[in-house]
């Protein structure tokens, strides 16, 4: 695990922190965002902890009815929803590699619409990551860490949530005083109600209030990490694993075999603390570039990730280009698109992928005329070196793989188990066995 961290911190050598200018592309919003300030946990003077609790309630109750609402978007059909299903972990309900936004619902996205669960311990973006877990070692720089979307490039949920509404491939709103007279006139009353004394009256109330109330929504325990799924249980001791769930646990952890774990964290940190499945580190995975995705129909243009064009703050980092946050895997089974850009369809094949890359590239990436295999073909040559080759990755072409087709098949079957909403046989029923 260590060396790990250590390969990327030897990436991160230049200190540019310019965590501030990770928000100024959307230069729009950011007047509401300066006065997002505020937590919607925080007390109106005077007021007490059952008071806060239950405003915070309310507002969670006002962020779930905006987060369904399609009257926010432009084309008065899409909400937040429409992209992040709660039945699917908040992941997109159809197979798209992007989904279609903006006025009339016709302008493709860059990136594969993530899953919402398991983000409230996601740390702020930093440039210089230093663990602080007991078991840490807190002088190793773990390298760029931490932000909400692929390149971690919005740090505040409330600042997130208006990101999506001024999109223009996503809910496509112009102007803030227009969508906040929108949200006033639906949720103006509640909003006040629930705001008085925490947020002053002023230019965007309405949007900015409702910015919390998403937040809030986005907050939820019971909606948003639930620890309930197979896994949760088992780690709790209160149901056993298959016997090809619990090999796939095992393949997942072992540092030869699918060294899964090495990112995706699936041991306890403390006791009672769950696993988040995710170190929310930047790594270039060298996928295979996306041709439905629209923008990639210009051979010139490339999604770099950490280093651009989303954010512009590296564009400059070389070494970062091609990286993207590690998500989490909580749910992942839910999802129908895999990665970044959404090039994988099917878990088993996204699995399968990290462990043939290096020794059947045939299967992942295209031929070019010559015959010869066009691997890495979604990163400029000389960003190649930023690619990481740990297990499962590593062999040439013909080598035999680091897991076999039923070790895959096992690590797949593992998956399934981080699933939200499992329901641990009662002791009744366990008894009839
Ligand atoms: C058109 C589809 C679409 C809609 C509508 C949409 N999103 Fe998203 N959402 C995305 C995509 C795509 C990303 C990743 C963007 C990126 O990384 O550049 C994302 C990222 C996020 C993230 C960061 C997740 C992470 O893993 O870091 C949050 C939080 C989020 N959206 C919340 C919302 C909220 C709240 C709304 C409604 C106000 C909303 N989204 C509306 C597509 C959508
Ligand atoms: C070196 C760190 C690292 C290792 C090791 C690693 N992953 Fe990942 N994983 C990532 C990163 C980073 C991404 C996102 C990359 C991107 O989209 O460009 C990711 C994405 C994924 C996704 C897609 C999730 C989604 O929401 O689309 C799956 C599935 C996945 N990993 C499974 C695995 C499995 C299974 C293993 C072991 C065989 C593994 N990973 C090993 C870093 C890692």
């Amino acid at each position: 695990m260590i060396f790990l961290f250590f390969g990327r911190a030897a990436r991160s050598t230049i200190a540019a922190a310019a965590l501030a200018a990770s928000c100024a592309f959307f230069a729009s919003p950011s007047s509401a965002l300066d006065k997002t300030d505020a937590q919607p946990g925080d007390a109106a003077p005077g007021q007490s902890r059952a008071a806060v609790f239950q405003r915070v309630k309310k507002l969670a109750d006002v962020g779930q009815r905006l987060f369904a609402d399609p009257g926010l978007s432009a084309s008065g059909s899409m909400s937040c929803a429409t992209c992040h299903d709660a039945a699917k972990g908040f992941a997109p309900a159809n197979a798209l590699a992007v989904q279609l936004g903006g006025k009339n619902l016709d302008q493709a996205g860059l990136r594969a619409a993530p899953g919402l669960t398991y983000l409230q311990t996601t740390p702020r973006f930093t440039e210089h990551y230093h663990e602080s877990d007991d078991d840490g070692d807190e002088s190793v720089d773990a390298g760029p860490t931490g932000g909400l979307m692929w390149d971690g490039r919005i740090n505040q949920v409330a600042a997130q949530a208006l990101f999506p509404l001024f999109s223009p491939y996503e809910m496509a709103n112009e102007d803030h005083a227009a969508l906040a007279r929108v949200i006033d006139a639906k949720y103006g009353a509640e909003l006040r109600a629930i705001m008085e004394g925490t947020m002053p009256e002023g230019e965007d109330f309405a949007l900015r209030a409702a910015a919390k109330a998403l937040q809030a929504y986005q907050e939820t325990p019971a909606a948003f990490f639930p620890y309930n799924s197979k896994y949760d249980f088992f780690l709790k001791g209160q149901v056993a694993l298959t016997d090809q769930e619990k090999h796939g646990l095992d393949l997942f952890n072992d540092e030869k075999k699918g060294n899964c774990a090495s990112c995706h964290f699936s041991a306890q940190p403390k006791p009672g603390v769950m696993p988040q499945f995710s170190d929310a580190g930047f790594i270039a995975l060298g996928l295979p570039r996306n041709k439905d995705i629209p923008r990639n129909a210009d051979p010139a243009f490339f999604d770099l990730g950490l280093c651009g064009p989303e954010r512009t703050d590296f564009k400059d980092q070389t070494d970062y280009c091609g990286t993207f946050k590690a998500p989490t895997l909580r749910n992942v089974a839910l999802r129908q698109s895999f990665f970044h850009n959404g090039v994988f369809h099917d878990l088993r094949e996204a699995v399968a992928f990290y462990v043939e890359r290096d020794v059947k590239p045939e299967k992942y990436y295209p031929r070019r005329i010559d015959g010869t295999v066009d691997k890495f073909n979604d990163l400029p040559v000389q960003y190649r070196a930023n690619i990481n080759n740990d297990p499962p990755f590593g062999g040439k072409p013909g080598d035999a793989p680091a897991m076999t087709d039923a070790e895959i098949d096992d690590v797949v079957a593992f998956l399934k188990t981080l699933t939200d909403g499992y329901a641990p046989p009662s002791p009744e029923t366990h008894a009839d066995r």
